[in-house]
């Protein structure tokens, strides 16, 4: 079984994300692919980001400025792929959010992993450009973002009692994704055990200090 996290973007009281995210992660949790846990950022309070080479320490075994931001590293590591449910603040993520991938820092323990996006808002926006920003962000980080993405406009009034969407669309593009996921996520998987390139940052410090010798 691959590992899928799926990160919950909102933190704030009341969000429309309980409404999305059970949906969402019981198909994920359908799916014969993946064991799926759920990362919801109010269960983590990291600090805003203050990492440095100081905090971090042997970079092969971080400290990090809070031991909360290590543990979030090591658990962001177990993932083989990572599914992100987002509204759209702003035309953009939730700062806790962008601070939550911002914390991963050191560990590079998305790198070479798939993303998926999940985007909802209050308006007919539908997060679509939450989702186009979290893509760059994803690069990055050194993550694979995918095409196929969910979209849910109107978010308040579109899920039915039951707790499904009213529009059959987004169950459709939900599955779509899902199986996109899950071929990146086997595929990647097996890459990284087969042979990965040391990190094009390190690469590049290489390179660096080899012309000022
Ligand atoms: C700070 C903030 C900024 C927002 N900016 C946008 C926006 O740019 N576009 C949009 O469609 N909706 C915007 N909204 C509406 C949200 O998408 C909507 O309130 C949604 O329910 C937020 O998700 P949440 O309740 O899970 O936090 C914004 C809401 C907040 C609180």
């Amino acid at each position: 079984m691959l590992n899928l996290k799926v990160i919950i973007g909102s933190t704030r009281p009341g969000r429309a994300a309980d409404t999305v995210v059970p949906w969402i992660a019981g198909l994920a949790e359908k799916h014969p692919a993946f064991a799926v846990e759920v990362l919801d950022l109010r269960d983590w309070p990291l600090p805003f980001f203050t990492e440095t080479f100081q905090t971090i320490g042997d970079p092969r075994n971080p400290t990090y400025s809070d031991p909360i931001v290590k543990h979030w590293n090591q658990r962001v590591a177990e993932g083989d792929a990572y599914l992100f449910i987002t509204p759209e603040y702003n035309h953009s993520v939730p700062g806790a959010l962008k601070n939550a991938i911002d914390s991963v820092f050191a560990s590079f323990a998305f790198r070479n992993k798939p993303a998926a996006f999940v985007g909802y808002s209050g308006g007919i926006a539908a997060g679509v450009r939450a989702i186009e920003h979290l893509a760059h962000i994803a690069i990055e980080a050194e993550m694979v973002p995918l095409r196929s993405t969910v979209i849910i406009p109107m978010v308040n009034a579109a899920f039915d009692h039951d707790g499904g969407p009213k529009d059959p669309e987004a169950t459709t593009a939900a599955g779509i994704m899902l199986d996109d996921l899950a071929w990146w996520a086997a595929v990647l998987h097996g890459a990284r055990q087969d042979k990965q390139l040391p990190p094009a940052a390190m690469r590049k410090m290489t390179a660096t200090a080899g012309r000022h010798r």
